[in-house]
């Protein structure tokens, strides 16, 4: 199962084995993750599943649709590192991922 690693704003870290084909929004959902809220369940609808890509993985992610990017350019600080975890599918290549996690959603 491929381990995905969450660090919240305040540098607390969150190491969750995620099963390939959820989102990343879910893998954190299902393991009680602070800082992903999810409040339009999955939709690209909220931004609440908002979070960061460290530089090495962003290459390794599909890159974002324009649905996705539409969500993004009004979510509270955003930058190039931003996406949004429900959009991010989790794969076995993605085993070792780590994303951070906005001030804002906490
Ligand atoms: S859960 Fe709402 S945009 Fe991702």
């Amino acid at each position: 199962m491929p381990r995905i690693t969450f660090i919240e704003h305040d540098d607390t870290e969150h190491t969750v084995e995620a099963n390939a084909g959820q989102s990343l929004m879910q893998a954190a959902i299902e393991n009680s993750v602070p800082g992903i809220l999810a409040d339009c369940g999955g939709y690209c609808n909220c931004a609440t599943c908002h979070c960061y890509v460290d530089d090495m993985w962003a290459a390794r992610i599909p890159p974002a649709k324009h649905a996705e990017l539409d969500m993004l350019s009004g979510a509270i600080d955003a930058n190039s590192n931003s996406r949004l975890g429900c959009q991010i599918r989790v794969t076995n290549e993605l085993d070792g991922l780590v994303v951070r996690l906005p001030a804002s959603q906490t």
